[in-house]
């Protein structure tokens, strides 16, 4: 279906994420026939250049990062949606000529794809001018602040030109079809939510694994760790999608203020209860990639989070996520208890069930049942996979998923804040992590080492054993 028609400004449309995953995104909404072609979609940046520049670096930029055909008519035609405009967010040229641009009647949207230092100028900007008015819509991108002081500061600049339902804050992990998916797994089927306690569900395991350093955004990334750069974020949205109450409709407050019920009910981590690790190895160490050689910043991390509230209660959730793992592995895991009895003698424990949702790659769902043995053997119990991979089920093959970026900015021109983070949620997301950040940066220890390619460092594991249990493998 079609969206409304629209003007588009992106703010730092010559930087990587506009070409990686805005303008590609883009074009591929257009070639779906979703983007009216009234449409407008104004770069903004910097850098001094003609419309006629602009479209060629978009051109370069979608072939480079989309499986496009070059010779598609439709991209020309997509091309000549785009304009620039030569802007100095500090200064004051420029903004008279992206207001001359802007169309009466269109929905428009302004993406602030810039260092977060730049919201309060370009906020305070487009007000000022009479670029933005209360139909405005306004998309901020991560790291939303660097603690909850920063967030609450950072709010507060946006809200002095915005209100919360003109602001778009993204977490890319909530475009991702495979976690949207999670809603309907859940709150689409009477199979799942009965069972879906601490009386019948032992633990989760929230996987995010990757093989990529983070060579070449290392001064960056070393500023954030995996607490702050995935954690905070990514996880903790996973999380909540797992362990929220049911909202009482698919409907953006709703769904979020039942996330936030699950964020302020985290009890604060114990230090014994994280691990943080760093990769090391020859030719692909994380010292050498952050350019720091006595970092003590996090490539990994793992801990175990408990809930206070009916649902959880003495069931907890433990959280991986990486850099230089083994493999490129996204996946939720949730194991059941085991038959509080069994009738059947010594052919076999029952074991737990266990349901694993993939995220990515394959994406899919596997539910682990018991079955009986096929043979003459007699009652022998064996545990087999119901497995389901969205690809065969539905013959989406992976590049036929919209990209998370896709969604999200259509459901912008929607103006759909479901799946966009309140400002209320990411500043409790930030007091739950910044006492874990504090006791570590005031502390001396280093991250445990762990091996490039490897499944993380040791004390991971030891984490689980303690408890009886073990991380699901990855691969
Ligand atoms: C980003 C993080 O938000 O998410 C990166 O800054 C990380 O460090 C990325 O690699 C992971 O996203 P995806 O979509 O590749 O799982």
């Amino acid at each position: 279906i079609p969206v409304d028609d629209f003007d588009l400004v992106i703010f730092g449309a010559t930087g990587d994420l506009a070409h990686r995953k805005i303008l590609p995104g883009l074009y591929r909404r257009f070639e779906a026939g979703q983007i009216p072609a009234s449409s407008r979609i104004i770069g903004a940046a910097r850098t001094e250049q003609d419309d006629a520049a602009f479209r060629d670096e978009a051109f370069r930029a979608i072939c480079d990062h989309s499986s496009v055909d070059k010779d598609n008519p439709q991209l020309q035609e997509f091309l000549g949606l785009l304009g620039y405009v030569a802007i100095d967010a500090r200064g004051e040229g420029g903004w008279q000529a992206l207001k001359d641009r802007m169309r009466p009647g269109a929905v428009h949207a302004f993406y602030f794809s810039v260092a977060p230092a730049l919201f309060g100028d370009i906020a305070e900007r487009l007000a000022g001018h009479g670029i933005a008015h209360d139909d405005s819509r306004i998309v901020v991108e991560k790291p939303f602040g660097r603690d909850r002081a920063s967030a609450r500061a950072l709010n507060a600049t946006l809200a002095k030109h915005f209100h919360e339902d003109q602001i778009y804050r993204i977490d890319h992990y909530l475009g991702k079809e495979t976690v949207q998916n999670l809603m309907a797994v859940r709150f689409a089927n009477v199979l799942f939510e009965p069972l879906w306690n601490a009386q019948f569900i032992d633990h989760v395991q929230i996987t995010v694994a990757e093989t990529v350093g983070v060579a070449g955004r290392g001064s960056y990334y070393d500023k954030s760790g995996a607490i702050r750069d995935m954690v905070q974020n990514h996880m903790m949205q996973l999380l909540c999608l797992i362990a929220m109450e049911p909202p009482y409709h698919f409907d953006p407050d709703a769904v979020r203020d039942e996330k936030l019920k699950v964020i302020r009910a985290l009890q604060p981590v114990e230090p014994a209860d994280i691990v943080r690790g760093q990769y090391t190895g020859e030719g692909s160490d994380y010292l050498t990639d952050a350019e720091d050689p006595a970092s003590r910043t996090e490539s990994y991390v793992a801990m175990k989070v408990r809930i206070s509230n009916w649902r959880w209660q003495g069931t907890p959730f433990y959280l991986r996520t990486g850099k230089k793992l083994r493999a490129r592995t996204s996946e939720i895991a949730i194991t059941f208890k085991e038959p509080p009895h069994s009738i059947f003698d010594d052919s076999g424990v029952p074991k737990a069930n266990e349901l694993v949702i993939r995220l990515q790659p394959n994406e899919g769902m596997n539910l682990k049942v018991m079955i009986k043995e096929p043979g003459p053997g007699g009652m022998r119990l064996v545990q087999v996979p119901l497995d389901m991979s969205f690809a065969d089920a539905l013959g989406a093959d992976g590049a036929d998923m919209p990209d998370a970026y896709e969604r999200l900015i259509m459901d912008v021109i929607r103006g759909n804040q479901t799946l966009f983070m309140r400002g209320d949620e990411v500043e409790a997301a930030w007091a739950w992590t910044d006492p874990i950040i504090e006791a570590w940066e005031d502390g001396k220890r280093r991250p445990e080492p762990y091996d490039s390619g490897s499944s993380g460092p040791d004390e991971a594991l030891r984490l689980m054993h303690r408890d009886n249990r073990r991380w699901r493998e990855i691969r």
